[in-house]
């Protein structure tokens, strides 16, 4: 082989050794690429069957980069979210209270209201009801067992209300729920207070602005309720929580207090799991129940003006009376609600 020949020969091996080079880096950008359309897919697959669990990792994952020294917007840092529960049931004032509740609601900034039917299944009223309130809410059903139900002729503190609604919230604002609604802490925790507002009470819009910092468990005073005008906490003098309360109904009770007169900061109850509310306990103890697995009385934060100022009155309505209903029935006529939701 002459030097030219030689030359040539070199000259095509470089040449094929240059297109195998090519031909390779394409096979391996193009495999790259395959895989991350199908990574893609995956992922754009699971936005669309989960996208709110996807904004609660994504949340997460900003609180971590934040927490690594990130410098992120002040204007993610929002005011922690008041979750108001509220356990209720079909009876004919329910769209009255919830109509009554959900305008005062409206006049709370960050306020998420978890609405729990004492239901088989969510009921159209409720879920309509919800849709048109505008207020950021979950809709929860649990259906109190027949044994725990009250009987018609029952006086109405023969059981206890409310018990496996509110504890169906407690499971909720323990799951990843809250992180699509709350402002998140460095920690990757939603920011938050709960507070639980039955649905027949009468709240001021001055009470949710008190609750919104408590840091476990705060407390004030409940008007009308307990058979006095009002029911306090009374602050120690030393600054340190709760001495006693004024209570005249079971005054014994570990925390003789009622349901509308505390909230409890988010993370008390998300690091506490098993805390929760129970049918076997003496009646007027739920509250107790729960907040001696949470607090003492030294460890109470005393709002509402050291607890001198009423913002929530314990309001009970009472049930209409149906005589000419249940005679329009009696006669074969139509209801006078046939095709309107009351
Ligand atoms: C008092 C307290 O204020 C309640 O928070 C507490 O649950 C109750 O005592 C109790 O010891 O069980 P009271 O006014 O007598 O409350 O109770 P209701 O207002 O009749 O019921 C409390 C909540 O449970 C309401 O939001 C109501 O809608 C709901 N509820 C009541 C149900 O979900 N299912 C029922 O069968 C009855
Ligand atoms: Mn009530």
């Amino acid at each position: 082989m002459n030097r030219k020949m030689k030359r040539r020969v070199s000259g095509l091996l470089i040449g094929i050794a240059f297109i195998g080079i090519i031909v390779l880096l394409v096979m391996t950008f193009s495999d790259g690429r395959h895989s991350e359309y199908v990574a893609k897919a995956i992922t754009l697959k699971h936005d669309v069957d989960e996208p709110h669990a996807e904004i609660a990792r994504l949340k997460r994952q900003l609180a971590l980069l934040k927490k690594k020294g990130c410098n992120l917007e002040e204007d993610l840092i929002s005011l922690p979210v008041i979750f108001a529960v509220t356990p209720t049931y079909a009876r004919p004032e329910q769209k009255a209270e919830l109509t009554r509740l959900y305008q005062t609601l409206l006049l709370v900034p960050n306020l998420h209201w978890v609405i729990v039917e004492d239901a088989e299944a969510p009921t159209p009223l409720v879920k309509n009801l919800l849709a048109s309130s505008g207020l950021s809410h979950t809709h929860l059903h649990a259906h109190t067992p027949p044994a725990q139900k009250l009987k018609a002729k029952d006086p109405h503190w023969a059981k206890p209300r409310g018990v496996l609604q509110r504890n169906t919230a407690l499971e909720w604002l323990r799951s990843d729920g809250p992180l699509k609604v709350a402002p998140i802490n460095p920690d990757g925790e939603p920011l938050g207070v709960v507070y639980f507002a039955d649905d027949d009470n009468s709240y001021s819009i001055r009470l949710f602005e008190e609750m919104r910092y408590v840091q476990n468990v705060g407390v004030w005073p409940v008007g009308l309720v307990g058979g006095l005008m009002v029911e306090r906490p009374l602050p120690s003098s030393d600054g340190r929580g709760v001495a006693s309360f004024n209570a005249g109904y079971k005054p014994e009770r570990p925390f003789p207090i009622d349901m509308a007169g505390f909230a409890i900061n988010l993370a008390t109850l998300r690091n506490h799991p098993d805390a929760k509310f129970l049918y076997e306990v003496q009646p007027g103890y739920q509250e107790s129940q729960l907040l001696k697995q949470l607090t003492t009385k030294q460890e109470l934060e005393v709002l509402a003006d050291n607890c001198t100022k009423v913002y929530v009155w314990h309001t009970r309505t009472d049930k209409p009376k149906m005589r000419e209903e249940l005679q329009w029935k009696a006669q074969g006529r139509p209801p006078s609600n046939q095709d309107i939701e009351v």
